[in-house]
């Protein structure tokens, strides 16, 4: 490893990290949530180089970016090997379930990311089932896991209603259906685990109980022994305005002061997260990486509806706008097992992530149109504007994905950096395209704060 490791001890006065000077980072992935951790480690005095594989348009600004089929996990170790690259940091859950962690510690390279094995807890629901009721997490009952449609069918005449269906695998988002009808769970079961449409991840169905509540995403960093919380936040995962229209990858997130009373977060603590990472422990799995907790507040207490092996997007966006700490010097710590003793500092207020997406999002994206008013957008104050779904010609950005931007603001409240992320957005002229008006407005009722459409 290059990079001059600081190995020495952390001083009693620093809540910070330990610091490597001249690190050269790989980032693993090309959507929002990477556009924004090369945006932060770009801030970092430690850091000297950023490559992103493969990237994308807005990225290449931040970063050096490199072409890489994602789930291909020897040529990423090929990659971090010839870039001589002292921490590779894996975005999405991809690489992670085909194994790219255990691909890099066989050959003594540095990453960030769980060995496969974990990487079930989010590559496998009912793998993370069976962990949680083995560890005593909280989380919703379960009414069976399922290998053949009639079985699975079958088990529907004795539920209580709302019933939830998962598939097994991974579905990025679209293999989960909340119904009270019992037709529209057969039916999504057929499609599941017949259809060719979700391929082996439907081969297994989960059948479990529907619970309500606020949702939160609540995501540590951990080095399997020791961890730092981020901050607490919110996604809003339905297409449309009032979370109505089908679910997405996540249409924008917020995060503020005081979104968690101290007794709820000692409980998802004490309840979720430790019992989380000492199963782990327990179990052999060495994590080290992201945890993202999702949860659903109810009135019995938090309860996890799933894990994800990773970072969150469009959580990520949300969370670096607030982070007061070095980003890099966090990751390494990790990746390196000495995160003992170090805390993060957040900076008060709250932050806002609005994803602008495509028409047709997210059943059928339109792509190929030019994005206008970037520049215009840019000079909001305390706005930042990530690049999900776009790419590159010389000086002018495409659209090439169904989320194109997350338009991220910060504030000292979150009417504030709302203000700021929909002024931001309202100058964005991409023709067609869509954003919610109401993120982060459950946390204060009032009137809309913007009526502008992202295609002014
Ligand atoms: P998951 O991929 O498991 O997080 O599920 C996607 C979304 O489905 C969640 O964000 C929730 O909105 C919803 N969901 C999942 N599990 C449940 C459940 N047991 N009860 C109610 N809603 C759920
Ligand atoms: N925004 C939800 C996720 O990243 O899975």
């Amino acid at each position: 490893m290059g990079g001059g490791v600081d190995t020495a001890g952390r001083t009693a006065v620093s809540f910070l990290f330990l610091q490597t000077n001249n690190m050269k980072i790989l980032i693993i992935g090309g959507g929002g949530r990477e556009h924004a951790m090369a945006w932060k480690l770009r801030q970092s005095a430690s850091v000297e180089k950023i490559w992103c594989a493969p990237g994308n348009g807005g990225i290449s600004r931040d970063a050096e970016c490199m072409p890489l089929n994602v789930g291909d996990v020897k040529t990423a170790a090929d990659l971090a090997m010839k870039l001589g690259a002292d921490l590779t940091i894996v975005g999405p859950e991809l690489p992670l379930v085909q194994g790219i962690a255990d691909e890099f510690a066989r050959r003594g390279l540095a990453i960030l990311g769980p060995p496969k094995t974990a990487a079930q807890l989010e590559g496998s629901k009912i793998f993370a089932k069976e962990f949680m009721a083995r560890n005593g997490i909280p989380t919703a009952g379960v009414y069976g896991a399922f290998e053949s449609t009639r079985e699975a069918c079958a088990k529907l005449d004795s539920v209580a209603w709302p019933v939830v269906v998962k598939a097994d695998g991974l579905c990025a988002g679209k293999g989960v259906l909340v119904t009270s009808s019992a037709s529209e769970a057969k039916e999504f079961i057929e499609r599941l685990m017949e259809g060719d449409e979700f391929g082996a991840a439907g081969n297994r169905v989960l059948l479990e109980e529907g619970i309500t509540g606020k949702e939160l995403s609540y995501i540590i960093l951990t080095d399997g022994t020791d961890f730092i919380s981020l901050a607490p936040t919110r996604d809003h995962k339905r297409a449309f305005d009032n979370d109505e229209g089908p679910n997405t990858g996540g249409m924008g997130t917020y995060s503020t002061d005081g979104m968690l009373t101290r007794e709820l977060e000692q409980q998802i603590l004490e309840k979720i997260v430790r019992p989380t990472l000492a199963g782990l422990r327990k179990e052999k799995m060495e994590y080290r990486g992201f945890i993202f907790f999702g949860l659903m507040l109810t009135r019995d207490g938090a309860k996890v509806l799933e894990y994800n092996c990773r970072l969150g997007d469009p959580e990520t966006q949300a969370i670096l706008l607030r982070a007061d700490f070095d980003f890099a010097a966090a990751c390494m710590d990790a990746a390196l097992a000495r995160l003992a003793g170090a805390s993060a500092k957040w900076f008060p207020g709250a932050s806002i992530c609005l994803v602008v997406a495509s028409e047709g999002y997210p059943s059928g994206p339109v792509l190929g149109k030019l994005i206008g008013g970037l520049e215009e957008a840019e000079k909001v104050a305390h706005v930042a504007v990530f690049h999900a779904g776009t790419r590159r010609e010389v000086n002018d950005y495409y659209t090439s994905g169904g989320r194109i931007l997350g338009v991220a603001a910060g504030g000292d409240s979150l009417l504030e950096a709302c203000r700021a992320a929909y002024d931001a957005a309202s100058r964005i002229k991409i023709p067609g395209a869509h954003y919610r008006k109401d993120i982060g407005m459950t946390e204060f009722r009032q009137a809309k704060i913007a009526e502008v459409p992202a295609n002014g």
